[in-house]
């Protein structure tokens, strides 16, 4: 049996802006998993998840009909992921198989619920993976990132794969968005095993780490949250604000840029200063698009952790899911903290950053 693991992640900052080419997020991966096994089988195989029947499916409506949103359901993620697997394979001269499919998430609550940990990243990066030792192909991260990528945004199409990035290199990472046109047109005109051996227009994934001072909090609203309507919502709001939304992205950049700085040098002060400011430029966003955010539970997850001397913000696409606080390593604050939030609703999720890569 053939085994492979990739970790949830959480946004720390440069939500929406890291959608558009060239913008930079910090993207933290967690201690939850997803783990895909393979097992050789002959002329059939079959596909087993533990969250096939139980994941909450989004659906909307185009013109009147109902519609499934297929980006939520992790089925789509993993056909696409075997899909450019194995056309990778096939490129390489490599004969293809018969295997059964075993999905494991930890990355929704035990109700079925979503946390927004980034579960249809990890599953396509799981099976990426699981595929790639599957069929010998010999591949280092950025290989995994790159087809992993490909296979999400043949699904999803508008995010901006930091959700990728994150599963695939673990740690924190400061991550700037490739151009996707470029690689949706390059997906027409070259073959598979060309692209992802050449470098991507804009693409930097570099690590960093948290100042060993501080704590990372996770509080969660209970509330689902889709990203992707969210962030087509957005999209179409941002045409009609385009100085607005020009200015929203600069902000963002100089923002991630400062943050990273704090990372670098190890100051959790600037790291904090900086959650706030992206926390601010969020809600500006929020205000002009009239999409909302950070909704009233996330207001409350922020503002009882900034009582308590932390720096709190949505993590990811808001509208529900779940908030980060930045705090210093001090249990006292740490639980005065957590207990408001017990008494709010507010769920502290115990996951821990990961550097398991
Ligand atoms: O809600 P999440 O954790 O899936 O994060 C979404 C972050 C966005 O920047 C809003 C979208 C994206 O694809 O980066
Ligand atoms: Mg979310």
């Amino acid at each position: 049996m053939i085994t492979a693991k990739a970790s949830g992640k959480l946004y720390l900052a440069g939500e929406y802006a890291v959608v558009e080419k060239g913008y930079p997020a910090i993207i933290a991966s967690l201690n939850k998993f997803v783990t895909v096994s393979l097992t050789q089988t002959k002329n059939e195989g079959t596909l087993n998840s533990n969250r096939f029947t139980d994941t909450l499916i989004h659906w909307t409506r185009e013109n009147d009909k109902f519609q499934i949103d297929v980006r939520d359901s992790q089925l789509e993620f993993i056909i696409s992921a075997i899909n450019c697997v194995e056309t990778y394979a096939k490129q390489l001269g490599k004969e293809l198989n018969f295997y059964d499919i075993d999905v494991e998430s930890e990355l929704d609550s035990d109700e079925g619920k979503k946390y927004g940990l980034g579960s249809s990243a990890a599953v396509t990066v799981a099976t990426v993976r699981a595929l790639c030792k599957y069929y010998g192909l010999e591949v280092d991260n950025s290989i995994i990132f790159k087809i992993s990528a490909i296979a999400h945004l043949k699904v999803q199409g508008n995010g901006s794969l930091g959700d990728i990035a994150s599963s695939t290199y673990g740690g924190i990472i400061y991550y700037i968005s490739p151009d996707k046109n470029w690689i949706l047109e390059a997906l027409h005109s070259e073959e598979l095993n060309k692209i992802i051996h050449e470098p991507w227009p804009n693409l930097v994934i570099e690590k960093l780490n948290l100042p060993t001072t501080s704590r990372l909090l996770i509080g969660w609203t209970g509330s689902p949250a889709s990203t992707s309507i969210l962030v087509e919502q957005i999209a179409y709001s941002k045409s009609q604000q385009k100085e607005l939304y020009s200015n929203f992205l600069t902000e963002s950049k100089q923002c991630i840029n400062h943050m990273k700085q704090g990372f670098i040098n190890n100051n959790l002060k600037v790291i904090q200063d900086e959650v706030i400011n992206n926390r601010r430029l969020l809600n500006e966003l929020s205000t002009f698009t009239n999409v909302t955010i950070e909704t009233p539970t996330l207001t409350q997850l922020c503002d009882i952790a900034i009582k308590y001397g932390a720096a709190a913000k949505i993590s990811g696409a808001g509208g529900g899911d779940c908030g980060i606080a930045i705090v210093e390593n001090d249990d006292s604050k740490i639980q005065q903290i957590t207990n408001e939030w017990k008494t709010n609703n507010i769920t502290l999720l115990d996951l821990k950053i990961t550097d398991w890569s």
